[in-house]
C-alpha cells in the first residue's frame, strides 16, 4: 500500500513582528537579523490565541483548498507540537471534538523534528489497517515561551500550524522511506522548561527557550546531510533525483550549509524563513505549502522533507508528491 499526503493547510496569525520591530526593544538590527540568519519577519499569536486555535484555523484553511470532504473518513489526529495549551487534553483532542470526527487523537513532542516524527508513525497506522485516514497538524506559539529580552533567541521563532491528511495515493506516489533519530544528550543545548528545575544532567531549566546557538548550529549542520541522505538510501532512491528539498527554516545558513555538503543546487531547497522565520513543528507544513503555491512542488515531483530541533532530534521523509 502506498500512503501520500493527499491534501495541506495553513495558517500564520494576523500580527506580522519585523526585525525593525524588535530593533526597539533589543539591542540587534534588521541587518544584523537578516544576514546572520535570512529572517525579516515572524508572526505572533494573540493574546487569546492558543496552539489548538492556530491549529483549526490550519485545518480550516485545509478544507477551503481541498473541500469539506477531505475531512470525511478522518480516524486519527495527531498534533506535533511542543506548546500546547495544555499538559492535558491533547491539543488534538481539541481538534478533534471542534470538527466533530469520530477519531482517536494524541499529540507528538517533539519540537521542530515534531511533524516529520508525526507523519511517519501516521504513515504506519495506516500501513498496519490501525486508521485509513489521518490528520497530521503542527502548530506552535513558540512566542508563549520566548525570552523576549533575549536576542539569542528572541528573533528566530515565530508562530503559525500546517495540517495534511494522509491516506492511500496510487501506486508511485506517497512515501518511499523514512529516517529519523535522537541525541538526549543535547538537550543542554535547546531547551524549554515544565515542571522540572534541572536536566537529568544536573542544569538548570527555565520556563523558556534557552539555546546554545553555535552547538545547535554545528549539530545542525551536520544532521541535515545525514537525515536527508539517510531517508534518500531508505526510499531506494539516488540523491540525484530528488527533485525538492524542504527543509526546516531555522536559519537560511544552515540550508546553504547543507546544499553545500551535499553539493546539490541550491534551487532544489525549499527556502520561506523570510516571512514566517521558525515555527517549529509547524515550520515544514508552511514552507510544503509555500513550495506548492510557487509552483516548485507538483505531482510527481521527489521530494525531502527534513527537520531537526530539540531533544536533540531529527528527522526526513522521502516523498513522491501526489497532486
Ligand atoms: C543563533 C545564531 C543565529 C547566531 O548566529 P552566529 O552567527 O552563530 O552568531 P554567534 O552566536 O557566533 O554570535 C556572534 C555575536 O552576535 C551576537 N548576537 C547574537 N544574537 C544577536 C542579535 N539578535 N542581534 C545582534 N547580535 C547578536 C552575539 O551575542 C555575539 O556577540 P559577541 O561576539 O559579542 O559575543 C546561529 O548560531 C544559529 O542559527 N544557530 C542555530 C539555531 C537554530 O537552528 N535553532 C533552532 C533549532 S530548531
Amino acid at each position: 500500500m502506498n500512503v501520500g499526503i493527499s491534501g495541506i493547510g495553513t495558517y500564520l496569525p494576523e500580527k506580522v513582528l519585523h526585525n525593525t520591530d524588535l530593533e526597539l526593544t533589543l539591542e540587534t538590527t534588521d541587518e544584523w537579523i537578516q544576514s546572520r540568519t535570512g529572517i525579516r519577519e515572524r508572526h505572533i499569536a494573540a493574546d487569546d490565541e492558543f496552539t489548538s486555535h492556530l491549529a483549526i484555523r490550519a485545518v480550516e484553511n485545509l478544507v477551503a483548498k481541498h473541500g469539506a470532504a477531505i475531512l470525511e473518513g478522518v480516524d486519527l489526529v495527531i498534533v506535533a507540537t511542543a506548546t500546547p495549551d495544555a499538559y492535558f487534553p491533547s491539543t488534538a483532542a481539541l481538534v478533534q471534538t471542534h470538527f466533530g470526527l469520530k477519531a482517536a487523537a494524541f499529540d507528538i513532542m517533539v519540537a521542530c523534528a515534531g511533524w516529520v516524527y508525526a507523519l511517519n508513525v501516521a504513515r504506519a497506522q495506516i500501513i498496519a489497517g490501525t486508521s485509513q485516514k489521518v490528520l497530521v497538524i503542527g502548530a506552535e506559539t513558540f512566542s508563549k515561551i520566548v525570552n523576549w529580552y533575549d536576542r539569542n533567541t528572541a528573533v528566530l521563532f515565530g508562530d503559525g500550524a500546517g495540517a495534511a491528511i494522509l491516506e492511500a495515493v496510487p501506486n508511485g506516489f506517497g512515501f518511499a522511506g523514512f529516517y529519523w533519530g535522537a541525541d538526549g544528550s543535547g538537550a543542554k543545548y535547546l531547551h524549554a522548561g515544565a515542571l522540572g528545575k534541572r536536566l537529568p544532567t544536573g542544569e538548570p531549566l527555565e520556563p523558556f527557550v534557552v539555546q546554545n546557538g553555535r552547538e545547535v548550529f554545528k549539530f545542525a549542520t551536520r544532521v541535515m546531510p545525514e537525515a536527508i541522505l539517510g531517508a534518500v538510501k531508505n526510499a531506494g532512491w539516488e540523491l540525484e533525483e530528488v527533485t525538492r528539498i524542504v527543509p526546516h527554516q531555522a536559519n537560511a545558513r544552515i540550508i546553504e550549509a547543507a546544499s553545500e555538503r551535499l553539493k546539490l543546487d541550491p534551487n532544489k531547497f525549499i527556502v520561506s524563513i523570510e516571512r514566517h522565520a521558525n515555527n517549529s513543528a509547524a515550520t515544514i507544513p508552511l514552507a510544503l505549502e509555500h513550495g506548492i503555491n510557487q509552483g516548485l512542488i507538483t505531482q510527481g515531483d521527489k521530494v525531502v522533507l527534513v527537520g531537526f530541533g530539540g531533544g536533540l532530534a531529527w528527522s526526513a521523509a522521502a516523498l513522491t508528491w501526489a497532486y
